[in-house]
């Protein structure tokens, strides 16, 4: 038999024939093809095609004897490929007797077990030997060839599971997916001496329920959401990123500290009210106002509901809110919003020292309450390890005095020149010295100039205001407030320097003409102070769903 070898148009293909118009690419191919169709035969003889000649020439002796070592080669490639085809078939059908039998296995509840105790899953760390049943979502899911662990979360803990025999065999087991939703029964346990689990305890787990199965493969849940993502993506996904540890850790800290600042209020005996978001003025400059259509008439978002609160004094006392502020803030910055819960807080009859001690005490006591809250605590533990609660008396640092111990460390303005009294300290240098400093400071008395039309200026320096922001270390400012102007000709003058016409303003200038009183307020960013507490980088960490430029979704 004679074959042909064409190393530039043939093809190592056992459907090939070997002739001139199916010639094989090298000779080695060609032996062991001749072997494939007759085990016996004699050796072919093999015609290699030369291209300085445009034709077919035997073969060389030493190319044959090269062929021939080449097709052992490929005799002895074809043999193992062929063991591993076998064995892979093998343990294919293994897989679907096993997956057949595991089909069978039926999940079904022992009835002479005692009643499952519904709970959920931070009740049940004090049922400890008894039978509970817990519903939630698969947060982490685990297995071994006999074992199943799954890691249960249902916002109120989490909790470690563990299925063993036909349950972690059964088909419906194997095919559980990540954040599917189960009810699972069993007893609790603790967890052995030295080994750590939510609660301290384990639920081994007697049977279950599927209540929602989560996709699997390309829709899975950890397809969508992985930790190296980018944040615009994971921004997208906010409804699924929310259920990470970390996220919706910093949401609980924030539940705890709303309710922590509610209880330092009452305890203060300041009333809650709830002002309008759909307003017709501007508190803090009109650059940063959404703008609204209100049937025609222009209105805007507010942006701080301080004005609405002073109207609540003569009636209410001392008032409180936390109540959504909008502003449009232009600039990407890690402290910036254009929606934040701002708690705001008005006081009457005091002075600007009292109105520093009140804030001071907010801070102090809403933070203590907090770190002492069995939920949250632990959260700040684990996000903000080093995190050191403030005590009062905070370092009070006057407006004139820090610009000096900015020009003291050469830390420069934004135009980047030295700074100047006069000079608004922009976020970087405001940071810069707030993490120098390293603790809380009471920065008061700026220059009338660069604060709003409604601060009144100090008797012993007009040109400064009763005025004040609070700095934390990491963020810098979480509060601005100060007294209120409580004389009405001064206040117009105020308006006036702003450039501002008074005349939708007529309710709020009313507090000066029936009944004026010396009064003063601040206002709290809460996702600035959750940024400081939970040692989140971004504000944006900080609020369910952040909004701020080129986001409004989801
Ligand atoms: O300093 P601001 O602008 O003060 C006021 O709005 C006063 N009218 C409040 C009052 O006296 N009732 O804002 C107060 C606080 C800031 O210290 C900061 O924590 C937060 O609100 N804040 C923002 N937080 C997130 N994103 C923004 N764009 C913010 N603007 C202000």
């Amino acid at each position: 038999m004679s074959l042909y070898i064409n190393d530039t148009t043939g093809i190592d293909e056992l459907t090939r024939s070997g002739s001139q118009e199916q010639s094989y690419k090298t000779p080695a191919f060609a032996l062991f093809a001749a072997q494939q169709f007759d085990a016996a035969a004699a050796e072919p003889k093999l015609f290699v095609f030369k291209t300085e000649e445009n034709d077919y020439v035997e073969i060389s002796a030493s190319a044959l004897k090269k062929a021939r070592k080449g097709c052992d080669g490929l005799k002895k490639k074809a043999i193992k490929q062929k063991e591993q085809a076998a064995k892979q078939q093998e343990q294919a059908a293994a897989a679907a007797a096993k997956q057949m039998a595991n089909m069978h296995i039926t999940i079904e509840e022992d009835k002479s077990l005692p009643a499952a105790l519904r709970c959920k899953i931070d009740q049940s760390y004090t049922h400890v030997g008894e039978r509970v049943k817990v519903s939630g979502w698969i947060h982490r899911l685990r297995s071994n060839k006999k074992v199943v662990f799954i890691v249960l979360r249902d916002g109120s803990g989490y909790i470690q599971c563990v299925l063993t025999g036909n349950l972690a065999l059964a088909q419906q087991t194997v095919d559980l997916t990540l954040e599917s939703t189960v009810t699972l029964y069993g007893s609790i346990k603790k967890v052995p001496e030295g080994k750590s689990a939510p609660g301290g305890v384990e639920l081994d787990v007697d049977y279950y329920e599927i209540v929602g199965l989560a996709p699997s493969g390309e829709e899975s849940f950890s397809n969508k959401i992985t930790e190296d993502a980018d944040p615009s993506i994971l921004l997208d996904q906010r409804h699924l990123a929310l259920r990470g540890e970390t996220l919706s850790g910093v949401m609980k800290v924030r539940a705890a500290l709303l309710a922590a600042i509610r209880r330092v209020y009452k305890e203060e005996n300041l009333t809650e009210v709830t002002p309008p978001c759909m307003v017709q003025t501007q508190v803090e400059g009109g650059s940063t106002l959404f703008k609204l259509d209100y049937y025609g008439e222009e209105a805007f978002l507010t942006q701080s509901s301080q004005l609405y609160l002073e109207t609540c004094l003569p009636s209410l006392g001392d008032v409180y809110c936390m109540q959504e502020s909008f502003r449009a803030e232009k600039s990407h910055t890690r402290r910036h919003l254009s929606e934040y819960t701002h708690i705001e807080a008005e006081l009457t009859f005091l002075t600007f020292d009292e109105l520093l001690q009140h804030i001071e005490t907010l801070i102090v006591n809403s933070i203590q309450y907090v770190l002492e809250d069995p939920v949250a605590g632990p959260i700040i533990k684990e996000l903000n390890p080093d995190f050191v609660a403030p005590k009062a008396p905070f370092m009070r640092l006057e407006y004139k005095d820090a610009i000096e111990w900015l020009k003291e460390h050469q830390i420069l303005n934004e135009e980047g020149n030295e700074f100047q009294f006069g000079d608004d300290i922009a976020e970087a240098a405001e940071r810069k010295m707030t993490d120098t400093i390293g603790v809380p400071i009471l920065l008061t008395k700026f220059p009338v100039e660069i604060k709003s039309f409604y601060m009144p200026r100090c008797k012993d320096d007009p040109r400064v205001t009763e005025s004040v922001d609070v700095l934390m270390p990491t963020v810098g400012e979480i509060t601005g407030g100060s007294m209120r102007i409580n004389n009405l000709e001064e206040l117009m003058a105020g308006f006036k320097r702003e450039g501002i016409d008074p005349k939708p303003y007529y309710w709020f200038i009313d507090q000066r003409k029936y009944g004026t009183c010396p009064h003063g307020g601040y206002g709290i960013g809460t996702e600035r102070i959750l940024a400081w507490l939970c040692n989140r980088y971004t504000v944006r960490d900080c609020s369910l769903y952040p909004r701020f430029s080129g986001r409004c979704k989801p």
